[in-house]
């Protein structure tokens, strides 16, 4: 039997585990797309719901405010968890596409009322006449954003709604395939996302930049780092071997909106770009999405330990397509593993 197994590179590195219509990620020319429109163009261009509009292929949800009930005091998946269990998710299997199209999409729209009412340990009100970034930093500060630090937060999380076959993509596909309800798969996308490796690094750049400090103590910090065999927090990426377009305009955006922070990042940049080109000369290695990415959202007045949540308020509109998709095509995903013990 297990003769028959078709042996994969480890971490399933450019293996095509089934074919997607959301978007692509092209590593090798540093360019990604959702539904063929180019990702950073509609971060130039166009507001987060038009973009989540392409992605999902239906409107953005207007039903922004969250049922009654929802437990907040026990962190985001808990919460994301029980706020389907209150509207009544369904298994897939047992839905038609307009009803899993009806869950999913009241989720993404209630999604960043969660992450704004998890800050506060109380469900606060969003306001339905702000656009949903606006309405977003309204919920969470109490105020009406400036205009410049609304748009962006914009381009961040229109850049990270979707981006090819991530960890948490895949995990909310492989729940999906199971015909689980879209909590199930929701849930378990953001415990993937939630890793240091994935979504969890925004916070730990800006604890590297904290302990780092000034820029004359950067060489010694990231020799000393690297030669204990600690990775970078937002350096590195599994498929861009160019420049991560994500970060190359969230730099952009960063420098729009300025401060010591970004200077210290600009720096930090560079010393750790040397440092990695001479231990890893046959891998590129430069800052990905989440390097600048943290230093928007902290600009933007996003409390540390809700940077994490604030990536999934907009990931989640990806994980909805592609759970759409791969509940459309109907096959579970089952894998097997070559045994290699005694
Ligand atoms: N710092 C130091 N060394 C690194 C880094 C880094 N950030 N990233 C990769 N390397 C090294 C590895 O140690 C490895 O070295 P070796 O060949 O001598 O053992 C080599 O580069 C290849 O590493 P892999 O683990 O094979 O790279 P992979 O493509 O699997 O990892 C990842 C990609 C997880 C993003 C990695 O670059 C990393 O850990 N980065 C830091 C965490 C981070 O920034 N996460 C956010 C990613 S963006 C997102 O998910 C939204």
């Amino acid at each position: 039997m297990s003769s028959q197994l078709i042996d994969v590179p480890r971490g399933l590195t450019g293996v095509a585990v089934t074919t997607t219509t959301i978007g692509d990620v092209r590593g090798d020319e540093g360019y990604y797309h959702y539904r063929g429109h180019s990702a950073p163009d509609l971060a130039r261009r166009r507001a987060f719901a038009e973009v989540a509009e392409v992605v999902l292929g239906f409107p953005l949800s207007a039903q922004r405010e969250l049922p009654p009930g929802v437990v907040l005091d026990q962190g985001l998946r808990t919460a994301v968890s029980s706020l389907c269990h209150i509207l009544d998710c369904r298994s897939l299997l047992d839905l038609s596409v307009a009803e899993r199209e009806h869950d999913v999409g009241r989720v993404c729209a209630a999604f960043p009322t969660l992450v704004a009412s998890l800050r506060h340990g109380r469900i606060v009100a969003p306001r339905s006449d702000l656009m949903p970034v606006e309405n977003f930093l309204y919920m969470l500060t109490g105020a009406e954003a400036a205009n410049a630090v609304a748009r962006a937060l914009e381009q961040y999380l229109i850049l990270t709604i979707d981006h090819g076959f991530n960890a948490s993509t895949f995990t909310a596909r492989v729940i999906a395939s199971t015909g689980a309800d879209a909590g199930a798969c929701i849930t378990g996308a953001l415990g993937a996302l939630t890793g240091p490796l994935h979504g969890g690094a925004p916070g730990r750049v800006l604890d590297m930049l904290d302990e780092i400090g000034s820029i004359d103590r950067a060489s010694r910090w990231i020799s000393e780092s690297l030669d204990k065999d600690r990775r970078l927090m937002g350096f590195g990426h599994a498929v861009y071997r160019t420049d991560d377009p994500r970060g190359e305009l969230l730099r952009e955006v960063a420098c729009g909106l300025g401060g010591r922070r970004v200077e210290l990042a600009i720096e930090v940049e560079q010393v750790g770009l040397r440092e990695l080109a001479t231990r890893h000369a046959n891998r590129r290695l430069v800052t990905n999405v989440e390097y600048y990415g943290s230093v928007v959202m902290e600009a933007c007045g996003i409390p540390r330990d809700l940077m994490t949540a604030t990536f999934a308020s907009s990931r989640v509109v990806g994980w909805a397509a592609h759970i759409l998709e791969q509940a459309a095509e109907g096959k579970l995903i089952r894998p097997s593993a070559r045994y290699v013990g005694p």
